[in-house]
């Protein structure tokens, strides 16, 4: 990170943002940013100027769903996926989740976070400024705090923005899978309340689905979270749809996440709520999978959309939003310009911080991708390219190409 404390982009293109509303253009002459977006009129001569000629400026990208606490990889499950075998039957067969767990309790905390350092960095370069990121592969008391903890510090010392999500209900750590709920207890008993004493999350997510935590022990843990000051979001519908989106609008989520599995009638109920729907298009496809969440079902039903990546080691091994939208285009039918307002603007909203980020207006942190392009349907016409010049992480270059 350099220390440029304003700057002045002109002669750009065009600026594309989002509201609640949808898709914004914008042909401002200029852009004046200190660690947030000042009035054009407000235009200091002493800062950096950018020409921006031919480029096109949008908000830089929220990712509102990632896993990144973990140091090894899993590309064997990806090799037994080709062999034919599914999600479900690798976990079965002492892969999946808990597999990543013995890594993360053997490692150093500064191993972790150097892990953590480069894999931001990664983010950035694709265009994400801000993201949610869990933990969930530590699984005891230790490990679930070590990982927040260790997002904290990064938070701190990356440019990036970490919101940080509890997830001690990812899976059944082994030595629980015959009386899981003793693990239950464990979460709600230990985990929690030391989470929310060290104020190192502002989310609670559970993995309710069958095999995982299921909706008696969903519900525990939310209320237990709640009660905490921890807000509900949670994986719902992966594979089976056991009535996670009934039992997350009763208990105030902020966000339904993945959706792939949903019924009709499930999203009727989302429809009537302000619940988000994350839609996390990279797992189906990672996992290889026919089934996609029913995008426009969703969205036709008046619902708001987010897009995430769900980066992880297991079922969504990508960083990269721009491969998310093209996804979402051809996967989930979605439109170039609602993808990319579920990527920004909605982004922001299932973290609460529609108020601050995943749009450009006055006041609002000065989080921003300059594209080496002109229009809205080249990011996912590049996706792999990525053709963005700079990133602008609160006011300050945080990645020039
Ligand atoms: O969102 N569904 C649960 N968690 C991840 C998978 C994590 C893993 O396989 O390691 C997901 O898909
Ligand atoms: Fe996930």
């Amino acid at each position: 990170m350099n220390s440029i404390n304003s700057i002045l982009l002109k002669n750009f293109n065009t600026i594309i943002s989002a509201n609640e509303k949808g898709l914004i253009k914008d042909n401002k002459p200029y852009l004046y940013l200190e660690n947030e977006i000042i009035k054009s009129y407000d235009y200091k001569p002493s800062q950096i100027e950018i020409d921006c000629k031919g480029k096109m400026i949008t908000p830089g990208f929220v990712d509102p769903h990632t896993h990144p606490v973990f140091l090894n990889t899993r590309h064997d499950e990806f090799l037994m996926r080709l062999k034919g075998m599914s999600y479900e039957q690798i976990a079965i067969n002492g892969g999946g989740i808990v597999s990543t767990i013995d890594s993360v309790n053997k490692s150093s905390e500064k191993k972790i976070i150097d892990n953590l350092m480069l894999k931001m960095d990664e983010f950035i370069r694709f265009g994400t400024t801000t993201i949610e990121a869990k933990s969930g592969y530590g699984l005891s008391v230790d490990s679930e705090l070590k990982s927040l903890s260790c997002l904290e510090s990064v938070n701190k010392d990356h440019a990036i923005d970490i919101i940080p999500t509890f997830m001690g209900a990812h899976a059944f750590p082994k030595k629980y899978q015959d009386n899981p709920n003793e693990y239950v207890d464990i979460i709600c008993n230990e985990m929690i309340p030391k989470v929310a004493d060290q104020g190192i999350a502002i989310f609670n997510d559970v993995f309710c689905e069958k095999g995982y935590f299921d909706i008696d022990q969903t519900r525990k843990i939310i209320e237990c979270g709640n009660s905490f000051g921890l807000k509900p979001r949670l994986h719902v519908d992966e594979f089976q749809d056991i009535g996670g989106i009934e039992l997350a609008i009763e208990t105030g989520a902020v966000s339904v996440d993945h959706l792939m599995a949903s019924n009709s009638r499930s999203i009727d109920l989302l429809s009537k709520s302000n619940v988000i729907a994350t839609l996390l298009p990279g797992t189906s496809f990672f996992l290889n999978l026919d089934d996609y969440a029913p995008a426009r079902e969703i969205i036709d039903k008046g619902v708001s959309v987010a897009l995430a990546t769900d980066y992880n080691p297991g079922s969504s091994h990508m960083k990269n939003m721009s491969f998310i939208i093209l996804l979402s285009n051809m996967k989930l039918k979605m439109s170039i310009e609602e993808a990319f307002v579920a990527c920004t603007y909605n982004a922001a909203k299932s973290l609460q911080l529609e108020d601050s980020i995943g749009s450009i207006s006055i006041g609002k942190k000065a989080d921003l991708i300059i594209w080496d392009i002109k229009t809205l349907e080249e990011i996912p016409y590049y996706f792999m390219d990525a053709p963005i010049q700079k990133v602008i992480k609160n006011g300050k270059i945080a990645f020039e190409a």
